[in-house]
């Protein structure tokens, strides 16, 4: 189960890349794909509506008893996605290609389960294919550029610190807005990344005093808790980004083996405004090298210091945005994921991740089959001359693990009754540990998780 499912998402990304090397991006190319959302509608008069063709669903037990087509894949959009733009219909015509390797993995592994690509572009292929439902507020708000598989492959490690302004001004909306920005960049950090989280006002403070002066692993359990801590921030006083400032740079200067990821290291900047003269910090420990990427994030409609805060992202090889409501967050945050993912799609890496356990909310909306579930994913990256160079990310093909399958393959009959199971992720191996600890033995959903937690950490 495991290391094969390494191969099946090989073929898919060698057959992604293939198909986009062969394929010419034709500006006005027309093609009516089956769009998941769409798909099986009438017009008034009985006609297939655009995109809406005929799409046979069979119910199937293997797949949580969702109806669904085992013959073909279909597309979901975005709702903030123009469904026929060009860029959607030249990648889903390329990505056709696919639906032959989907359906004969499955042939060759029956315990497959969903397969999939997510690209670039935003749109997210989908096999078997299914009838999409939209959010109970109409819109189909799943993007799958922000699930935590696609953000894991398509970016390297890194070591991030949030800095946040909590000084007077930030008070109310702004502050809403920082917090959730803020969660929102906890939401694109995984077990292979470090983190820290710093207040602001004329004096610094870690929202977790413990973690003064470090990084520490943005593993499941410390994004919650960082969450908690961040939520019950109070605002007051002057704000001096300059200590801030300083204190961040400090901790990623002195990160050392062991600590910190090494790979990408960023600066967030969380603020409405900076107005003292912070420039000398930068010179004091950035410059020239700017080997930490600052990114700016101005918070609320007050732009008299839009320019210092774009300033400070230019100058530091990072980005700045403006966030005005709780709608832009979103879209806002990912901005920084674009920079941060060039340097591994220019070397080509195809690593392999396994995202942290979750429960399948996506595909399960009945409580009683809800699974904790990994994700295999593996990103795909243009092969094109032309842009061999600048590395084009066309996307991540992906495939879930449910855990019992995993389990299954360690059963305690063959630990021993102190035996100690562990996955290797990278290769997709368990190995068995006698004498460590006792297994646990209900196969309940809290066991499974800290089963899980356990053998992933090793
Ligand atoms: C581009 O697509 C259109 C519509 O599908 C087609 O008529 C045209 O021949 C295509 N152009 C090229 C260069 O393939």
């Amino acid at each position: 189960l495991l290391t094969t499912s390494h191969v099946y998402l090989q073929r898919l990304a060698d057959t992604a890349e293939d198909a986009d090397l062969y394929h010419e991006f034709n500006a006005t190319l027309q093609f009516d794909y089956y769009n998941a959302m769409l798909i099986n509608t009438m017009d008034d008069e009985g006609n297939s509506i655009d995109l809406g063709g005929e799409f046979p669903l069979e119910e199937n037990e293997h797949f949580n008893k969702l109806s669904v087509n085992t013959l073909q894949s279909d597309i979901q959009v975005p709702t903030n996605v123009y469904n026929k733009d060009p860029d959607i219909l030249n990648g889903v015509y390329m990505s056709e290609a696919l639906n032959d390797v989907f359906i004969n993995n499955f042939q060759k592994d029956p315990t497959l389960t969903w397969q999939y690509f997510g690209s670039s572009t935003g749109f997210f292929r989908l096999y078997p294919g299914i009838k999409w439902t939209p959010d109970p507020n109409g819109v189909v708000a799943f993007d799958c550029r922000n699930r935590n598989w696609y953000i894991q492959a398509a970016t390297s490690p890194k070591d991030i610190i949030i800095v946040v302004d909590v000084s007077g001004s930030m008070k109310g909306l702004k502050m809403t807005i920082a917090k959730h920005t803020i969660n929102t960049i906890l939401d694109t950090l995984g077990e292979n990344d470090f983190v820290n989280v710093i207040a602001y006002t004329d004096y610094v403070r870690y929202v977790e005093p413990c973690f003064k002066g470090t990084l520490v692993q943005a593993d499941l359990d410390n994004r919650e808790h960082f969450k908690l801590l961040v939520n019950e921030l109070q605002v007051k006083g002057e704000g001096e980004v300059k200590k801030a400032m300083k204190e961040a740079f400090k901790i990623l200067n002195e990160v050392t083996n062991g600590q910190g990821s090494l790979c990408n290291q960023a600066i967030m900047l969380i603020t409405d405004g900076a107005m003292e003269d912070f420039q000398t910090v930068f010179e004091e420990f950035n410059w020239p090298e700017k080997k930490v990427r600052v990114f700016t994030y101005l918070i609320g409609r007050d732009m008299t210091f839009s320019d210092n805060v774009k300033w400070i992202a230019c100058n530091n090889k990072g980005y700045y945005t403006h966030i005005n409501t709780l709608a832009d967050v979103q879209e806002n945050v990912m901005e920084y994921l674009h920079v941060l993912s060039r340097p591994m799609v220019i070397n080509h890496d195809h690593d392999i991740i396994w995202t942290e356990a979750y429960m399948d909310t996506l595909f399960n909306t009945m409580a009683h089959s809800l699974l904790l579930m990994t994700s295999v994913a593996m990103p795909v990256f243009s092969k094109k001359k032309e842009t061999l160079s600048h590395g084009i990310l066309l996307g991540v093909v992906g495939t879930d693990v449910p855990l019992i399958e995993v389990m299954m393959l360690a059963p305690i009959y063959k630990l021993g009754s102190h035996g100690y199971a562990f996955l290797i992720t990278n290769n997709g191996y368990i190995l068995a540990h006698p004498d460590l600890r006792p297994l646990v033995r209900a196969i309940d959903l809290s066991s499974l998780e800290t089963y899980f937690n356990l053998g992933e950490k090793q």
